[in-house]
């Protein structure tokens, strides 16, 4: 590995998924943590209190600290565009957490403020980063189990029963499951698809009345290259989707003893959600506990992938089919089936180190952006396209889809340099 120097980057909005994040912040020797945003001054006390790092309230403090290089931003969504818009203008590269905006003028304004500024802008945090897909990527790249012809992709999650603040709950800010949850699953069906999606049919259920936001989506892809996709999520937190696999679980966020407390919490009126948040945000009470409970945090390499979000895939190729295994992927085909194994070295953060090293690789070493802005814009109109589809019946056409950028298949699928990641990288080919 050569020594590369160290990027200075900060986090704008410490709150649940930023906290998520600060663990793979401090597994990336090429990152230096300068600086942390946030309003809320306990969080604040609590960020300094753990890292040797500045401390800011708003985006504007933290745009002139003239350290901070790049920012990841994971304020609330409504929040994005302005603050990305902001940190580009003052200088700063940027990675945003899905969904990348509200609406598309929203991301258009963005894609053109990183054209005007020169500044990377990265729509970050979706799963088609983490490597499972990415192998999946290179495998129907190779045509070695001919064209790609449907994807399917289901997810049984507790995700309705975590813990929101009052903007999560409005749609107009972007709260609810399609826009919080829909970028993982159509991120990656669009990698794996081939990212040009025609056009959509969606369905979208709102039945908890204690909690008055999507909890169900279900979505109908069809691509030009005439492969289809179906993604489903009912995020309820009844049956779930760990059950799916002989190893997996009946628990994610909560196991169902916690599920019944949470849910029947919410039907009495009875449950304090802004202090079951500020638990599992940074220096909570609970922080640890969800986040790197062993068995639980799938996130954290070392523990087996269950179905969780965003769910249980099946490709279909013309001739052989694509799914998940424990620790890497299953190719099904003509000879029977095998696995390729993905395993990351014990206790990485597998699911997040990708997207921190395109940013890196992005602005030190001058190499593509992968998810660039114009990919996040084509994610987020499929992902609004659901919601249109579902209030008016219609099919809804896409105007905005791009292709994956060509080289995807070659970038550091661990977040590590090739030279670490084996020959996992660079076997299109299997077998
Ligand atoms: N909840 C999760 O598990 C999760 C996981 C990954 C990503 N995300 C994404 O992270 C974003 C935030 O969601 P969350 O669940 O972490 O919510 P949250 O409320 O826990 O976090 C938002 C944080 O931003 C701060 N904030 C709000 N407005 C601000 C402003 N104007 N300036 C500075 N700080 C401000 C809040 O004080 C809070 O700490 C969303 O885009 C969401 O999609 C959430």
């Amino acid at each position: 590995m050569t020594t590369e120097r160290k990027l200075g980057i900060a986090m704008l909005g410490i709150g649940v998924g930023g906290t998520e994040m600060l663990h793979a912040f401090e597994q990336m020797e090429t990152l230096e943590l300068i600086a942390g945003a946030d309003m809320n001054p306990l969080t604040r006390e609590r960020f300094t209190a753990r890292y040797e790092a500045k401390a800011y309230e708003s985006v504007e403090t933290l745009c002139e600290d003239q350290e901070v290089e790049a920012i990841w931003i994971s304020t609330p969504n409504r929040f994005h565009a302005e603050h990305a818009i902001y940190a580009m203008e003052h200088g700063k590269h940027v990675i945003v957490e899905k969904p990348m905006a509200l609406n598309l003028q929203q991301a258009q304004a963005m894609i053109d403020t990183a054209k005007r500024t020169g500044q990377i802008l990265i729509a970050g945090h979706t799963r088609s980063f983490i490597p499972p897909f990415r192998k999946m990527y290179n495998i129907i790249q190779s045509g070695d189990l001919g064209a790609v012809r449907s994807i399917n992709f289901w997810a049984y999650t507790d995700w309705l029963l975590r813990p929101r603040v009052a903007e999560e709950l409005d749609m107009a800010q972007g709260g609810g499951l399609v826009m919080r949850q829909g970028p993982h699953q159509i991120d990656t069906v669009r990698l794996l698809g081939g990212g040009m999606i025609k056009n959509v049919r969606g369905f979208v259920g709102d039945w908890m009345p204690e909690r008055p936001i999507p909890g169900y989506y279900s979505a109908m892809f069809e691509f030009e290259n005439g492969a289809v996709s179906n993604i489903v999520h009912d995020a309820h937190g009844y049956f779930m989707g760990g059950l799916l696999v002989p190893w997996g679980a009946n628990e994610q966020r909560y196991d169902e003893a916690e599920r019944m407390k949470v849910r029947n919490g919410m039907i009495a009126g009875t449950r304090d959600e802004e202090s079951d948040k500020q638990d599992i945000r940074i220096g909570g009470a609970r922080e640890v506990e969800i986040f790197q409970r062993e068995g639980v945090n799938r996130d954290i390499g070392g523990d087996p992938w269950i179905p969780a979000e965003p769910g249980f895939i099946v490709v279909s190729c013309e001739r052989g089919n694509i799914t998940r295994t424990a620790y890497g992927i299953m190719v099904w085909d003509n000879n029977g089936h095998h696995e390729i194994e993905l395993k990351p070295p014990a206790g990485w953060a597998m699911n997040r180190r990708a997207e921190l090293q395109e940013l890196y690789d992005a602005v030190v070493n001058g190499h593509p952006v992968y998810h660039t802005g114009e990919w996040g814009m084509a994610t987020l109109e499929a992902t609004l396209a659901i919601t249109e589809s579902s209030k008016t019946g219609k099919l809804i056409e896409l105007k905005h889809q791009v292709p994956p950028v060509p080289d995807y298949s070659d970038a550091r699928i661990f977040g590590i340099p090739p030279s670490d990641a084996g020959d996992i990288l660079d076997t299109p080919t299997y077998g």
